[in-house]
């Protein structure tokens, strides 16, 4: 049995919790794979930073190319974030055959059909399970699950960050800045928490979900975009006088050819299964026209929800390498063609 080796880069909240759940499930995942999972080589920033993780330093390295043009490594595991150089690194591992697993959404968002195109090009699985709603696995469901059916709505809490925070602020009369700290301290936002509080994180995942779900292309520059920053705690006391709760919601919408995709803080009557969404919980309502109502929970960021993820598409990787299928998957959900509505 030979091993699947994998490098992994970054070794951050999602990076230590793929560490563990390869390490703490080996039995339970070689099982499934026929063969031992290894991390073979880990990209860091600073090697000689403190980590929360025992790991062998030597497998620690601060030169992104000793793991991706090393031969041996068969599947990169992309958990450091970042757009312009994380494309470059998964460009290069495509063009070497080395198969992908990334949590990264901005990078999907924003360059997912060139990225699935070099996959298909090469024969390389790239799978982005964690990218979109943490630990809830939404992105196989709409692909594969949904794939008999017509969606024509799709509707949720897609980032962790903000709804941790509206939650306290709605439960516990918190202020907004002490709760983003909270949420900064235990690994759920962003690098830079701009992104989750405007609701580009947000917009990002719905970019991702309707390209999916719709089997369309929706561009990140057509999802109209609004964050939380400006909701105060009066809004919110307000909304619940009325009888409402407030969530970042995100809206994707088709009518025969038109899409419409929305990022909006929104009263929510506390009646709707998504009023009781709280903390750092996900729910991402779809709605078929076959299936009729759907609804997805669960733990929207985080170091173990995130890498649960993650590692379940490092087993279908290693699955398809057995199979001899990989680079089959990738391509079919984003779509070359423009929607009619792009060319009018
Ligand atoms: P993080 O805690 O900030 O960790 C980033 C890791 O990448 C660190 O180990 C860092 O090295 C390394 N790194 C960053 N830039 C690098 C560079 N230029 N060269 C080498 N190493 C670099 O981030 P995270 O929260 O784990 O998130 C990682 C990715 O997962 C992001 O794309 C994020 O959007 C996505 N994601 C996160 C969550 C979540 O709950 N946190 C959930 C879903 C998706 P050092 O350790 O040396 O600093
Ligand atoms: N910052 C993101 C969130 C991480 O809070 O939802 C998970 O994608």
């Amino acid at each position: 049995m030979k091993p699947v080796k994998v490098g992994l880069l970054g070794l951050g909240t999602v990076g230590t919790g793929v560490v563990r759940i390869v390490e703490g499930h080996q039995e339970d995942l070689q099982s499934q794979v026929g063969s031992p999972i290894v991390i073979e080589k880990v990209l860091v920033q600073n090697r000689s930073k403190d980590r929360n993780i025992p790991i062998d330093v030597s497998k620690l390295t601060e030169d992104p190319y000793e793991i991706i043009q090393d031969p041996e490594i068969d599947v990169i595991v992309e958990v450091m974030g970042g757009v312009s150089q994380t494309k470059e690194y998964i460009l290069e591992a495509l063009s070497r055959g080395k198969h992908v697993v990334t949590a990264n959404k901005d990078l999907m968002a924003l360059h997912g059909p060139e990225i699935l195109r070099t996959a298909k090009e090469n024969q390389c699985d790239v799978l982005y399970e964690a990218s979109v709603a943490g630990g809830i696995p939404i992105i196989r469901t709409l692909i594969e699950g949904f794939s008999s059916d017509r969606i024509t709505k799709i509707m949720g809490i897609v980032n962790g960050t903000t709804n941790y925070i509206l939650t306290k602020m709605t439960q516990e009369g918190a202020s907004y800045n002490e709760v983003l700290k909270e949420a900064q301290q235990l690994g759920y936002a962003e690098a830079d928490p701009t992104s989750d509080v405007e609701g580009l994180d947000a917009a990002r995942k719905m970019t991702i979900l309707s390209t999916l779900g719709f089997r369309a292309n929706v561009a990140l520059e057509d999802v109209t975009t609004k964050g939380i920053s400006g909701v105060s705690s009066e809004d919110i006391q307000y909304a619940q006088r009325l009888g409402y709760v407030v969530k970042l919601l995100g809206i994707a919408e088709r009518q025969d050819e038109y899409i419409s995709v929305t990022v909006q803080p929104t009263m929510v009557k506390n009646t709707h299964p998504i009023a009781s969404v709280n903390g750092v919980f996900n729910a991402v309502y779809v709605y078929g026209e076959a299936v009729g109502e759907t609804m997805f929970y669960g733990a929207g960021a985080g170091e173990l929800p995130t890498a649960t993820s993650i590692v379940a598409d490092l087993v279908a990787v290693v699955k398809n390498l057995k199979l001899g299928v990989n680079g089959q998957q990738a391509s079919t959900a984003y779509k070359e063609k423009k929607l009619k509505s792009d060319e009018q």
